[in-house]
């Protein structure tokens, strides 16, 4: 990493997005109960040492992300690309348009972008979940073709947060968001901030990334528990740690339950062997027909 320029590093701090979800994986070693319940929130010391052993790329990440995502920042970015008119493409198309990220993970060892979808969506028909709860596990992460767009790492993945309130304690690095205009601005400052209790969290901005550009793309065609799951399946602090219940309805109460059965899919089940891509692409192709025009906006 010596070698790249400030520039490089502002944009791709991690040699590639899976350090991020390794470090999710470090922080949630274990699958929450089966009951549907979450894991009860996390002492801060454990945060913090969660903080302390994290690899430098893994935390130079987490600072550029807390410094920059002010609530601005997600109006200016939905400005940009809730329009929607950049490609259009069918779902296998975005896909294969996915897998053309390279990064400095091993072939060997690492699955490629296709492979960590085919695999979630695999998990989840072995447990013989509905179809629509299958193809969510197949596109919940399309929506990383924002690097392909040149979009920096930070504004693509990690934990995702409200913003334009106080930021919950039960983020990981909270103690970069010091860095974030937001923090100077006592409007925002506030638990509410500029939201009301209890008014849902389709009121609330979220901090900007692959979650919200793909459910913007595919709204209009899946049922609300796969809505659900595409939007917030980064909201760790909600779903993993039970924060920002306060900001919530009670729709949102009731769906985040999909939220947390999605998430040890999400998780857990790379470590298993190669999809065959070939083999599988008509099942797939099948149930994406069915569910989704030819060709999205994107
Ligand atoms: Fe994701
Ligand atoms: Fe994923």
């Amino acid at each position: 990493m010596a070698t790249q320029t400030n520039t490089t590093n502002l944009k791709t701090p991690l040699q590639n997005l899976e350090e991020w979800e390794d470090f999710l994986k470090e922080r949630y070693p274990e699958v929450p109960e089966k009951t549907g319940a979450f894991n009860p929130g996390k002492k801060k010391e454990e945060f913090r040492n969660y903080e302390a052993t994290a690899r430098p790329t893994v935390r130079e990440f987490y600072r550029l992300n807390h410094r920059y995502q002010t609530f601005d920042f997600v109006q200016s970015k939905k400005r940009e690309f809730l329009s929607l008119d950049r490609r259009k493409m069918g779902i296998w198309e975005a896909m294969e348009f996915l897998n053309t990220l390279v990064d400095d993970s091993d072939p060997d060892t690492d699955f490629s972008q296709l492979e960590h979808l085919l695999q979630t969506a695999e998990q989840i028909r072995k447990d013989r979940h509905p179809r629509w709860f299958i193809l969510t596990g197949l596109i919940h992460d399309l929506g990383k073709i924002l690097c392909l767009f040149g979009e920096p790492q930070w504004a693509v993945v990690g934990d995702t947060f409200p913003v334009g309130c106080a930021w919950s304690e039960q983020i990981v690095f909270h103690g970069f968001f010091a860095d974030n205009p937001d923090s100077r601005e006592p409007r925002y400052q506030t638990r509410l901030g500029v939201y009301e209790e209890g008014r849902g969290l389709d009121q609330v901005q979220i901090s900007w990334g692959h979650d919200e550009y793909l459910y913007q793309v595919v709204k209009d065609y899946l049922p609300e528990e796969a809505r659900y799951m595409v939007r917030y399946h980064s909201f760790y602090p909600a779903h993993r740690e039970g924060a920002y219940t306060y900001l919530m309805n009670d729709g949102d109460k009731a769906m985040f339950k999909w939220v947390r059965a999605f998430n040890p899919y999400d998780l857990y089940t790379k470590s298993h062997e190669r999809p065959n891509v070939s083999e599988l692409r008509p099942f797939y192709e099948e149930l994406i027909a069915e569910y989704f025009p030819a060709q999205l906006r994107w």
